[in-house]
């Protein structure tokens, strides 16, 4: 084993033994990405936030299909949190008309695309014709054999335990025999059925996960870059999928198991 020193603070450490040339990546099955710094981006460009946010879908586009083309078979994605409502008003309603957009156009890039969407959080605050698009679009791409593209709206991760816990509770008062552990909890998750994330991206330089998949993070590796998300591009994606490569995952345990 191997330390490859890439700061004055961070370490990584490498198993040379699992070192790979380009064409012989391990390509990590979900990619989960926090889309950040639309914001900045604009105000970068002298342009105003909605700018950003335009942008930063636009951008979701292109990298989907990018995961996509590179073999990645789920791509999750923090679109709006469930703190996001605290923004001035004008902007929560800026969001969540480029995310009716986002999902009316779906319908045809998904099928084109061979392309499967799903949603993820608290659907109830959402409104009325959202949570219709949002179906529609779940019906009309489920049997898509490509991409799965999980799309986090109205999505906090200790929201999402709380109300798998109160799921749970309800499954357990008719079935009192049931007992909780690991396997079972994920069931009663948004994202059941969906394997965790190998890696998780940020961009835009922070350092936190804001609530974002908190239970199905515990082992993914994060990756840190500084470029806005609108200026984010399948060559970082690439980047982020070599940085994987050298990493040794132990899952607690000694030897690298994945
Ligand atoms: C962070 O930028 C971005 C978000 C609030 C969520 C991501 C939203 C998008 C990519 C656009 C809408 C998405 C879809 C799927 C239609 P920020 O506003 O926090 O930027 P800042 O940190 O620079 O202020």
């Amino acid at each position: 084993m191997n330390m490859i020193k890439v700061s004055k603070l961070f370490y990584i450490e490498v198993a040379m033994a699992d070192m790979t040339t380009t064409d012989q990546l391990k390509i990590p099955k979900h990619v989960a990405i926090i889309m950040d710094g639309n914001g900045r981006w604009a105000k970068k460009q002298g342009k105003n936030r909605t700018y950003g946010h335009k942008s930063g879908s636009d951008n979701l586009k292109v990298i989907a299909r990018a995961a996509s083309d590179m073999g990645i078979k789920y791509l999750t994605v923090y679109a709006f949190s469930t703190e996001n409502w605290k923004r001035p008003s004008t902007e929560v309603s800026f969001l969540m008309g480029l995310l009716r957009q986002y999902l009316k156009d779906s319908i045809k890039n998904a099928k084109k695309d061979n392309m499967r969407v799903v949603v993820i959080g608290r659907r109830s605050d959402l409104d009325p014709d959202i949570r219709e698009a949002i179906e529609s679009l779940e019906v009309a791409s489920k049997n898509h054999t490509g991409l799965t593209l999980q799309i986090a709206i109205n999505y906090g991760g200790r929201d999402e335990i709380i109300r798998a816990i109160k799921a749970y509770e309800i499954e357990k008062e008719k079935h009192p025999d049931i007992e909780l552990d690991e396997k079972l909890f994920g069931d009663f998750l948004d994202t059941k059925d969906i394997p965790d994330p190998e890696l998780m991206i940020r961009t835009s330089g922070e350092v936190r996960s804001s609530n974002f998949l908190i239970w199905q993070l515990a082992y993914s590796e994060f990756f840190f870059v500084k470029k806005h998300w609108p200026e984010f591009t399948s060559d970082d994606l690439m980047e982020a999928i070599k940085a994987y490569n050298k990493v040794s995952r132990r899952f607690g345990g000694l030897k690298d198991e994945s």
